[in-house]
């Protein structure tokens, strides 16, 4: 009877390890700093890619964020989460993109009081250009690249450049953070949980010019414009609000939004890989072209994400009206400033033309095999 019972048990366990998912790979670069902190454990847990999908985490840091790191490393240890499978503390790019799946890259300085994002240009955008080339030589070829570090939208402008092997459609930028902030506001005005608030759109840059976006979205299914009914709460609170939320953040706790720009990461790739659905997600890629957009410069837009790996701009939506247009160009002639303002860290190297969706069955057989 027992033998019996020990016999299904292993049995049990066998196929259980047997239906193991994969184990996903992901790059963290500035793993010590305060986002890194905050989002780790979280990856650790299965929050990132669902609770079943075992994690390798692979650190990058600087020389001198190597130490710290070893005490972010111990507490993760010290979590003793059965998903991962392995810890990697490097200071070299080639380690910690080694074979990723995913990648990061939250590594930068973080802004001060008074700064604008765009004031980081110099002491960042170099960051990503390295580390584009090294994602290019060492990552998976079909490996997705979220880019936190500010300016967050250039730089993925940047690390894109500079991986002449991947295509640029995997290299995003995070505007999650805007959304989920968008969403908030919205649901706080009018007394709806955040859950109920839909479709919310976040276009351009990750800066103070971004247009949070209320023509489409929903609250309990009713557009969200009627529901709140104050088009000059709309334009004179809400959208300078989230625009600014950042830097009002800086102002209160001395120091830049670390848990909710965790928080948005996680939503972004955790959408990214697990799904959801038939919801807006406001991700800032490579233009196509689309909306009238210029191409090659890193613009929000929403974004249906089935999952894999994949996301489909949603593009069947009305015209903006002339408010919406005007607000969408102020920020893409931000971001083709930016743009001008980066050039010497974009090689003219021949460029793979980018898809809507991510190619991924035949390069992730590609580069796997
Ligand atoms: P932080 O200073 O606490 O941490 C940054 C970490 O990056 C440090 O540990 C540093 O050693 C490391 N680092 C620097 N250069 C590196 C490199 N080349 N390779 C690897 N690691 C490197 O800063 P933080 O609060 O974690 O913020 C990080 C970045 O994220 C900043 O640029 C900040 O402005 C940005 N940010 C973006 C968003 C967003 O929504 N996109 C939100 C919040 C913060
Ligand atoms: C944010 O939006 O909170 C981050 O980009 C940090 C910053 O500098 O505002």
């Amino acid at each position: 009877m027992l033998r019996s019972s020990l016999t299904s048990a292993t049995r049990r366990g066998l196929s259980a390890a047997a239906a193991e998912p994969p184990t996903k790979k992901v790059a963290v670069t500035g793993a010590a700093g305060a986002i890194g902190y905050a989002m780790l454990m979280r990856i650790a847990s299965g929050q990132m890619f669902g609770p079943h999908v075992p994690v390798e985490l692979q650190l990058l840091e600087t020389e001198q964020g190597l130490k710290p790191l070893k005490g972010v490393a111990m507490e993760i240890k010290d979590g003793a989460f059965p998903l991962v499978r392995g810890i990697t503390q490097t200071a070299d790019p080639n380690t910690g993109f080694g074979d990723a799946d995913v990648a990061v890259l939250v590594g930068a300085r973080p802004r001060g009081p008074g700064m604008e994002r765009a004031d980081l240009m110099n002491a960042n955008a170099a960051i990503f250009a390295v580390q584009g080339k090294a994602i290019n030589d060492a990552a998976k070829k079909d490996v997705r690249v979220l880019v936190v570090g500010n300016p967050a939208n250039t730089n993925a402008l940047v690390a894109a450049a500079n991986a002449p092997d991947i295509d640029p459609a995997q290299f995003m930028a995070m505007t999650r953070l805007d959304q989920n902030r968008a969403m908030g506001q919205v649901a706080i005005k009018t007394g709806t949980p955040v859950r109920d608030v839909e479709r919310v759109v976040i276009w351009g840059n990750h800066s103070s010019t971004q247009y949070p976006d209320l023509s489409n979205a929903l609250v309990n299914g009713k557009p969200a414009l009627d529901v709140i009914n104050d088009t000059k709460w709309v334009r004179e609170e809400f959208i300078p609000r989230v625009q600014k939320r950042g830097a009002e953040i800086i102002g209160a706790r001395g120091a830049s939004s670390a848990t909710s720009a965790a928080s948005a990461a996680i939503d972004h790739i955790h959408d990214l890989y697990v799904g959801s659905g038939d919801a807006w997600q406001s991700l800032a890629i490579r233009s196509d072209g689309s909306y009238g957009m210029d191409k090659d410069i890193w613009y929000s837009v929403p974004c249906r994400c089935p999952g894999d790996g994949v996301y489909e701009r949603v593009l069947d939506i009305p015209s903006p009206d002339e408010y919406s247009a005007a607000m969408m160009d102020a920020t893409r002639k931000e971001l083709l400033e930016e743009r001008d303002a980066v050039k010497h860290l974009l090689p003219a190297a021949t460029r793979k033309q980018a898809g809507t969706k991510p190619a991924r069955k035949k390069r992730a057989k590609k580069a796997t095999a």
